[in-house]
């Protein structure tokens, strides 16, 4: 089948009660590691791309691999996903080479750094989902700031420091009409998000449940959401890293937020931690090797192992049968059978 919408996934999603992992990529090997553990699992996926990662596979590149994920597994409804856009002229380059869906992440400025104001937000978001939803392509919007790379004041890993306001989301999904909202509810991007375990206390779950009772229709994202298993960690270090000790988001927590509206979970450190780790170990045992497959293999089958690890834990596991794609058109003319408010 041909990519299909955010839109439809997560629809699917919220009438199943379980969550959909986003998976970021930059490469070939990630792609493939994603829809191995896809098949294995009978998921549906998201796939993600970071403007780093457009960057870095020069789009055409992505964009193929893409199409060649779709025709050797035409059974699993797959979603190509832009991971913070950050200006809507972002979103439509990516709009123009085929993504299915978009984030306008107007909770910053365009440098990506700068929180926003809230009218700023808007305005750029609402612009994106008139232009989206008319090619029946799904926007995700956000309201707070996560921390670690979102945090424009310098306030190293702290995440709390914008949380997502429960009323000002209201507004913000009245105003703008988007179709998934991200949260922020104390995560952070990256290894580095807690220095203990966190509790439902550190990560304000309370707020997401508060969040998700004023918004009961809308789908709910959570961003930072790697759970830095210390396995993986421990590879890392075992052979010749030096991470810091640290922590991440319990499993165990993000089942709660799906259990109360969240559908879309994003992961990318994990599958980097699982790379990094299988290379290292190569690297360590094997210092006469120079063959990248040595190395690469173990690395795809690492991430597979927790991308399907993942896919299992967040519910979507089974899934993959349960629809049929409707194309980006049919979409269009869903969302212009029901125009944005304002
Ligand atoms: O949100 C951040 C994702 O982990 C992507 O990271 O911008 O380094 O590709 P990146
Ligand atoms: P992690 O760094 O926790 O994997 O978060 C990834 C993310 O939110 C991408 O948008
Ligand atoms: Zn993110």
């Amino acid at each position: 089948m041909p990519l299909v919408s955010l839109r439809q996934v997560l629809d699917e999603a919220a009438k199943g009660g379980y969550g959909v992992g986003a998976f970021n990529v930059n490469n070939m090997e990630q792609i493939q590691a994603i829809m191995e553990a896809a098949q294995e699992t009978n998921s549906p996926v998201i796939i993600q791309a970071s403007r780093g990662a457009r960057a870095y596979s020069q789009d055409r590149y992505l964009y193929h691999l893409m199409m060649a994920a779709t025709e050797l597994y035409p059974e699993i409804p797959t979603v190509l996903h832009l991971d913070h856009g950050n200006s809507p002229e972002t979103c439509f380059s990516a709009i123009e080479m085929g993504f299915t869906s978009v984030m306008m992440d107007g909770s910053l400025m365009a440098d990506g750094k700068t929180p926003s104001s809230f009218e700023y937000n808007v305005e750029a978001t609402l612009k994106v989902v008139k232009a989206a939803h008319a090619k029946g392509v799904t926007v995700e919007g956000e309201i707070g700031c996560l921390g670690g790379i979102e945090d424009g004041h310098g306030a190293g890993l702290d995440g709390l420091s914008h949380l997502t306001d429960p009323k000002q989301a209201v507004e913000f999904v009245k105003a703008t009409g988007l179709d998934a909202l991200a949260i922020a509810i104390g995560t952070s991007h990256g290894a580095y998000k807690f220095s203990s375990k966190p509790t439902g206390e550190t990560l304000k779950m309370g707020r997401l449940i508060e969040i998700h009772n004023g918004l009961p229709g809308t789908h709910l994202v959570m961003h930072g959401s790697s759970s830095v298993p210390k396995d993986l960690q421990d590879i890392i270090n075992k052979y010749g890293g030096k991470l810091k000790p640290t922590w991440g988001v319990p499993v165990e927590e993000i089942q709660l937020g799906i259990k109360n509206g969240v559908r879309k979970i994003n992961v990318d450190t994990d599958s980097r931690l699982a790379i990094t780790g299988a290379i290292r170990k190569v690297f360590f045992e094997k210092p006469e090797e120079f063959d990248p497959r040595s190395y690469l293999k173990p690395a795809r089958e690492a991430m597979k192992k927790v991308v399907a690890l993942r896919m299992t834990q967040f519910g979507q596991a089974g899934h993959a049968g349960d629809y049929k794609a409707i194309s980006l058109a049919d979409m269009a003319k869903q969302y212009a059978a029901q125009p944005v408010a304002v």
